[in-house]
């Protein structure tokens, strides 16, 4: 189980602070999101802030490319640290050369998810990913509510991946708080990005481990 604090949710005047927050606080993964304006309708920051976090901060940097033309972002964000570099489905004829492009670069290979497509659509690839990102609202923003219409595509993910062998991770992202991590463990998630809630919380290591002991319980208890 892996609880992976959204940077998007802190403040912008602070990120290198707050990304220093998340890591001392116990989050395992940074989940970064990059909006373009033109895929969600908000823009958020680039390759030059991942670069300027990467020496200050040993934890994993889960890129998360919210953009319609990831193609020209790709080498820029292995360049700046990525550890891995998720593109979305919906982009359509492009998504497997992109993977593979991920892959050539050395890092691991996300592919994510909108809440109205169809989870039918990520099957042909779910042997080239290393990660599965269901997104539990509409991207664009944090502070949203969890949308549950989600919760069958996560437990689909975790069936495919059980059925056939798989390896990769099913992480969700939007709305992600105690509760609703704890649904999400149950449907078969793995890895929980969580900005609002986590980055809201004064004590936010003892948030990372509420949440991280949770989802935990609730996996077990299956
Ligand atoms: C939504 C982003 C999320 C967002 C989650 O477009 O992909 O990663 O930061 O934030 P919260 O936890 O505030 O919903
Ligand atoms: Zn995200």
């Amino acid at each position: 189980m892996i609880i992976a604090p959204s940077l998007l949710a802190a403040n912008p005047g602070r990120f290198a602070q707050e990304a220093q927050r998340a890591e001392r606080a116990g989050g395992e993964w940074l989940h970064l999101d990059i909006m373009d304006g033109h895929f969600v309708p908000n823009i958020s920051f680039g390759p030059a802030l991942v670069q300027t976090l990467r020496p200050m901060l040993r934890v994993f940097f889960d890129v998360h490319l919210m953009c319609s033309r990831p193609e020209i972002l790709l080498d820029p964000f292995a360049k700046a640290g990525a550890n891995s570099i998720t593109v979305h489905v919906e982009l359509g004829d492009k998504v497997s050369s992109l993977l593979w492009k991920i892959k050539s670069l050395g890092k691991k290979v996300g592919l994510a998810i909108n809440p109205p497509t169809a989870i039918s659509t990520v099957q042909p690839y779910l042997t080239q990913i290393d990660l599965l990102l269901v997104m539990t609202v509409n991207p664009g923003f944090g502070g949203q509510s969890f949308i549950e219409e989600t919760l069958p595509k996560i437990q689909q993910a975790n069936a495919w991946r059980r059925q056939k062998k798989l390896p990769y991770r099913v992480e969700v992202d939007g709305g992600i708080n105690f509760a609703t991590a704890a649904e999400c463990a149950r449907a078969g998630a793995d890895t929980f990005v969580s900005g609002t809630c986590l980055f809201g919380q004064r004590n936010m290591k003892a948030a990372v481990k509420k949440m991280k002991s949770i989802v935990t319980a609730q996996a077990s208890s299956k």
